[in-house]
Formats: C-alpha cells, structure tokens, sequence
C-alpha cells in the first residue's frame, strides 16, 4: 500500500505559523471526516451524485469488453492515436507515460513486444497535427476519439480531419481503424458512432471526465498497449477499501485532504505543489494539476454564497525542478504546501562508476543513481523545513500498475473529500463554459448567435 507521511507539516517541526498541530487537528476534525467519508460512500450509488467514479475499480464487464477488443485487435495495428482533451486524455498519459517502458514509441516492435505506439492528441496545435499525421500511416492505426460530451470542439474538430483523411485512404473499411469512446445516449459522437456503426465504448453516467482514468477512458488504452489492467484494478480496489475506512489516523485520503485544506484556509499555503521524484510519474502532476483545479476552484459553496475558493495546483518534478523552482519555493512567499512523491524501488539500479576519484566529482563513485534522486528527495524536504516551508511526502513501492492506480484513486478520494470539507460541488465545473460558448459563438455553432453579438460588443484587438 501507499504511504502518506505528514511529520514535515507538523508544526513541532517547523513552527505554529507554517506547520499544523496535526494531531489536534485530526481530533477536532474526527467526526466530521466520519461523516464525510460515510456520506461519499452512501451517496455513490445514487444518480446525480457523479460519484460512480468510486464503483469503477469493480466494473468486471468494461475489463472483459477492453479485454476482449485488446486480444481481437492484437497486431493488426502499428499505432494507436488517441483523440481526446481535459479529463479524456490527462489520465491516459499519466498512465501510460508511467508504465509503459520509458520512451515507448521509440522502441523496436519486438521490444514492445508487438505492441503498438500510442500517441495522445490533446490539443488543436494545427502544426503538431499536421506533425504526428506525416508520422502515422493510418491504414496501421487505431484512432480511438474520446469525449464524455460528445461534441466538444476539440476532439470532435480532430475526428472530422482524421476520419476524412482516413476514408479517403481506407475507403469502406476506415471503420474498422476507429473505436469511440461515449456516453451511452447522449451526445453528437453517439449519433454518428451509431450510424457509422463504429465499435464504442461507454462511459458510465455521473462519471466526470477528470475522474474517468479507470473506465473505459483509460482502460481501452491501456489493453491495447499491454498493461495489465486486471493489476491495474486490484490496486484500486485495495485503496478503495482501505479509504472505506472512516478514522482519519487510518485514511491517508482524508489526511491529504484535510491538511490541503487546512494549510490553505488557515495558514494561507493557497499553492499546492505536486513534486514527485520519478521522470514516470512526471505527468501525473498534469492530471493532478487538472483533478484539483477543475474540482476545488469555485466561485459558489454549496450554501449558493459568493466564496471564489481553491488552492493553486503546480506541477514540479524532481529532482528536475530543484534547479528551477526550489528556490521560489525556500525564499519566496511562503504560501505552498509541496507534496512529494518518493519511490521507494526503480526498475533499474544504475551504478555511478568509480571514476575521476580525486577530483570535485569523486565523491559520486561506487553510489547508485537511486540513491541519489531519493537523497535528494530528502534533503530538500529537510532544507525546505529548515525554511519552514511544509511538505507532505507519498511513498510508492514501485512504479507498477497496482502501485500507479492506488495512488491515482487515492489522489481522486482525497480530492472529493477536500472539496466537500470547502463545501463546494467537486463535480461540476461552471467556470469552464464561458470560454466554450464563445468559442462556439466566433466559430458560428447555431443557437450561440446572442453570444456571439455579446462577444463583438466585448472583444477588442490584442
Ligand atoms: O473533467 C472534465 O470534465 C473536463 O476536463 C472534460 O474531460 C473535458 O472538458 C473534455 O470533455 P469531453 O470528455 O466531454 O470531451
């Protein structure tokens, strides 16, 4: 299992203004945390709620369907193209990037083990289009497009470029090189997978896109590049058990959750800074980074009061970003909580040879890569205590599958129980359709024509 540690956001260690009085605060919070975990766990099954997130690790039959499509399409294809923006696309690169082997699509097919590439498109850069399109042969690709919704402008801008391009090709048969994943009902993509008669997969209502790495969503990309999603889902249902737990001493989600809130409402660490020390585990702080903001960033409480509340998620890495942000971070304003992740055991050891022994550099010789990016994981929490900065720190085992999804589930739990200590609604996400209405408006969509007659009053030359 994963481990939380929160000794250097302990007061005792660096001070009553920067650090909590942890075990204070996890006794007055007791009950409440109680209540919130017991509430979450009865609400989950009840439609409207967008908690089914938390019944994911159990759905058998979307394993077996993935499976199934996974085992029927192996070998057939060079590549897989995901087409997908926001929550349909942060999870699978996060994943992906964590457990395939590192720079994947470079390898050789036989060192992929005839598994193919997998590229994820999750954004409108006409260039970088134009780019990964004279990579791909798509006779040999499977484009899986990706949307909740089913019409955000996006992704549905990049499947009607590529299915053309594919059609002209392929003739008939460009079908068989897509699969969609969608809501069940609704949504334009469902009306033309269905017609197009494309092989699809559901994702589940009240699953919201930022929530949806372990459905369909990631689980389809994941199969066809050989991970092992039956790992994958023994993970999640571990953490979910042991998030059942409703003592916060034993939670690790609702001590995360709790002190994120806490150093931000009553110590002013309005930053959150996520910082693992692994390269593989360097883009779950981008879907981190969108699981926090998209969740916790709210103009409204649940009360309908005006609070504009929500910490400011970062993403950093380790030890990377030691020589870039770590000095803002000891000096400069001191409003972060950083957590770290710390891996305990890489893949690989990677021994630092005896060399250059009577210079500057000797001292390196005969120690182990390893031991290096963790010493220096842990002096610069010790150095940023000596600041009194606060830091949290998760231990993962290794970077696996059963590891990588406890601590994504994990991350989403504590996420849910933060937002409901700020009392706000985690799962909807208001702020982010202003932009979207007048970017339908300028690009012409029929019934936005009042908001596009709002947005030229408004919009003035840059
Ligand atoms: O978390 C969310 O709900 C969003 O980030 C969505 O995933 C994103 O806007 C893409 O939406 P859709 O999956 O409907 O294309």
């Amino acid at each position: 299992m994963i481990k939380l540690s929160y000794r250097y956001a302990n007061s005792a260690l660096i001070g009553e203004l920067n650090g909590l009085n942890i075990e204070e605060e996890f006794n007055s919070y007791r009950d409440s945390i109680k209540e919130i975990i017991t509430d979450l766990n009865q609400r989950k099954d009840k439609p409207g709620q967008w908690l089914q997130w938390m019944n994911l690790g159990y759905s058998e039959e979307t394993v077996w369907y993935v499976k199934e499509f996974a085992s029927m399409v192996r070998g057939r294809f060079e590549n897989v193209l995901v087409l997908g923006i926001g929550g349909s696309a942060l999870g699978g690169i996060a994943v992906t990037e964590a457990l395939l082997k590192p720079y994947w699509n470079l390898l050789t097919k036989e060192q992929r083990d005839n598994y193919p590439r997998i590229f994820f498109l999750d954004n409108i850069d006409p260039d970088s289009m134009v780019g990964i399109l004279q990579i791909l042969d798509l006779k040999k690709t499977l484009v899986n497009v990706i949307t909740k919704s089913g019409s955000t402008a996006e992704t549905m801008s990049q499947y009607m470029i590529i299915k053309d391009l594919m059609e002209k090709e392929l003739g008939d048969d460009y079908r068989k090189n897509i699969v969609v994943t969608t809501d069940q009902r609704v949504g334009v993509l469902r009306q033309l997978a269905d017609q197009e008669v494309y092989k699809t997969f559901v994702i589940p209502d009240d699953v919201g896109g930022r929530f949806s790495v372990f459905s369909a969503v990631g689980l389809l990309p994941f199969a066809l590049v050989g991970l092992d999603i039956d790992k994958i889902m023994s993970g999640i249902k571990d953490m979910d058990l042991a998030l059942k737990n409703t003592d916060i001493y034993e939670n690790i989600a609702a001590q995360g959750a709790l002190i994120n809130y806490l150093m931000d409402t009553k110590l002013g660490k309005n930053i959150s800074v996520m910082m693992p020390y692994s390269s593989r585990l360097k883009y779950v702080s981008d879907w981190y980074v969108q699981l926090w903001a998209e969740s916790l960033g709210k103009e409204y409480n649940k009360a309908g009061e005006r609070v504009n509340i929500g910490p400011t998620p970062v993403k950093a890495l380790g030890a990377t970003d030691q020589h870039s942000q770590i000095q803002l971070y000891n000096e400069g304003p001191n409003n972060k909580l950083i957590t770290f992740i710390r891996v305990e055991k890489f893949d690989n050891e990677l021994e630092i040879p005896k060399i250059f022994e009577y210079t500057g550099i000797g001292y390196l010789g005969g120690k182990t890569i390893n031991n290096l990016i963790n010493a220096e994981a842990d002096s610069t929490r010790v150095a940023l205590a000596d600041y009194s900065r606060p830091t949290i720190t998760i231990t993962i085992d290794r970077v696996d599958e059963y590891n990588v999804a406890q601590l994504l589930y994990m991350l989403e739990v504590q996420t849910a129980i933060a937002g409901e200590l700020y009392n706000i609604d985690t799962f909807n996400q208001p702020g982010v359709e202003q932009a979207k209405n007048y970017t339908y408006a300028l690009m012409g969509r029929a019934g936005y024509e009042d908001s596009a007659q709002n947005l030229r009053t408004k919009m003035i030359a840059v």
